[in-house]
Order: structure tokens, then C-alpha cells, then sequence
């Protein structure tokens, strides 16, 4: 697969692992960027001789700026797809608009359910017997657009909220390399806010090309 990807991350990089790992997405990762210095992503990409770079806010004046910064990068390393894995930061218009429908990102919750950045521990407080993990399209608004990929995990009694994380987060690794291939071979097709996947077997959404 010749594709070109770029993971956002801002933290111990877990997803960004399991994109490494993966046989056809890890070869296609061209670039990480962290929006801090020394995240556990920015290891995991050094050592495996990944280009990353830190790019932080705090270094320009207006948050503007900063968007038009982080879309140059992209642009400059022909960066086809985003895949944001755990980037603590709300992407602004311009990358968004610059690389329509080709931002995934991964949420612990099963979304619109619990947006936001404390979705395990608002899933727990709630009473909830069940959540998950959701991969969705990335648009202006946060946690919000076209759901990709849900699996739901249940929630235990004994559960507190590192131990239900862990669970989404084994559930993440494995969503998450699926949805960014769907989207690099051209079968994910979005329609409002729906998304068809193509040629897909499992019967959910099925839709066949041609
Ligand atoms: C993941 O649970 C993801 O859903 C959320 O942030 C977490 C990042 O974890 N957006 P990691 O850095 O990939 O381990």
C-alpha cells in the first residue's frame, strides 16, 4: 500500500503502536507529530525510525497560526490521511477543511454517547451498563462526525475507570487499524452522516461497488 499517514498523538501512544504493528498501516506511517515533548508516542515512533516532530501551540500566537502551521507540515510531507490517536487537542478549520474526510479519530466511548475528554469515567458515573470504542470521521464539531467503526464493551460491576479503559483501549487497537486501511483503499463512502463501507462481508452497511 503506498499511502502516506500521519498519527497525531499527545500521549503514551497505545494506538499508535497497534497502527505501527499493523502489517499494511505501519510501513504507510510517514510522520508523527506530538503536540508535546517527550510523550510516549514520540518514542514509540523514534524507535521505530518514524519521522516525528513536536509542534506546540504555545510557540505561535494565535490558534490560527498554529492550525496553518500543522496543515503546512502535513501538506510538505504529502500526508494523505490523519489518523488521530489520542491527540488531546480540537483539530482547527483549516487542517480539517484541507483534509476532508481523511481525519480518523479514536474515542473511547460509543459516540454520540459521552463526547468529550472524560468519556470512560462519564460512562462509569452514569450507571451505564455498557460502552465502547468508536472511530469516526473527523469534522469541525468535536466527537462528532460520521461514526466508522463501533464495538461496544460492557461494563463490569468491579470495573473502576483504568480497568474499563484498558478494555476499550484492547478494543481501540484493533478498530482503529481496520478503519484507517477502509479509508487509504477508498471504501469508506460518506453520506451525510452516514458511512457505507464498501465491499464490506459482514453484513453491516453492506454495500457492493459496481
Ligand atoms: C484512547 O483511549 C483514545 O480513545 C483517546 O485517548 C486515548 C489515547 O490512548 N482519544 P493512547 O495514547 O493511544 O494509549
Amino acid at each position: 500500500m503506498d499511502a502516506r499517514f500521519a498519527v497525531l498523538a499527545s500521549g503514551t501512544g497505545t494506538n499508535l503502536q497497534a497502527l505501527l504493528d499493523h502489517p499494511l498501516i505501519g510501513p504507510s506511517i510517514a510522520l508523527v507529530v506530538s503536540d508535546k515533548q517527550g510523550t510516549g508516542a514520540l518514542g514509540r515512533a523514534r524507535s521505530r525510525g518514524v519521522k516525528s516532530v513536536v509542534l506546540e501551540p504555545g510557540q505561535y500566537r494565535a490558534r490560527e497560526d498554529f492550525d496553518r502551521a500543522l496543515t503546512t507540515l502535513l501538506e510538505d510531507e504529502a500526508i494523505e490521511y490523519v489518523l488521530l490517536a489520542g491527540y488531546m487537542r480540537i483539530l482547527g478549520g483549516h487542517t480539517v477543511r484541507a483534509f476532508r474526510d481523511r481525519i480518523l479519530n479514536v474515542h473511547p466511548s460509543l459516540l454520540p454517547a459521552f463526547p468529550g475528554g472524560h468519556a470512560v469515567r462519564d460512562a462509569l458515573s452514569s450507571g451505564a451498563r455498557t460502552t465502547g470504542a468508536t472511530v469516526h470521521i473527523v469534522d469541525e464539531e468535536v466527537d462528532h462526525g460520521p461514526v466508522v467503526l463501533q464495538e461496544a464493551v460492557l461494563v463490569l460491576p468491579e470495573d473502576d475507570e483504568a480497568s474499563l479503559h484498558r478494555r476499550i483501549q484492547e478494543v481501540e487497537h484493533r478498530l482503529f487499524p481496520r478503519a484507517a486501511l477502509l479509508l487509504a483503499e477508498g471504501r469508506l463512502k460518506v453520506e451525510g452522516r452516514r458511512v457505507h463501507v464498501l465491499g464490506d462481508d459482514e453484513g453491516t452497511s453492506a454495500e457492493r461497488p459496481g
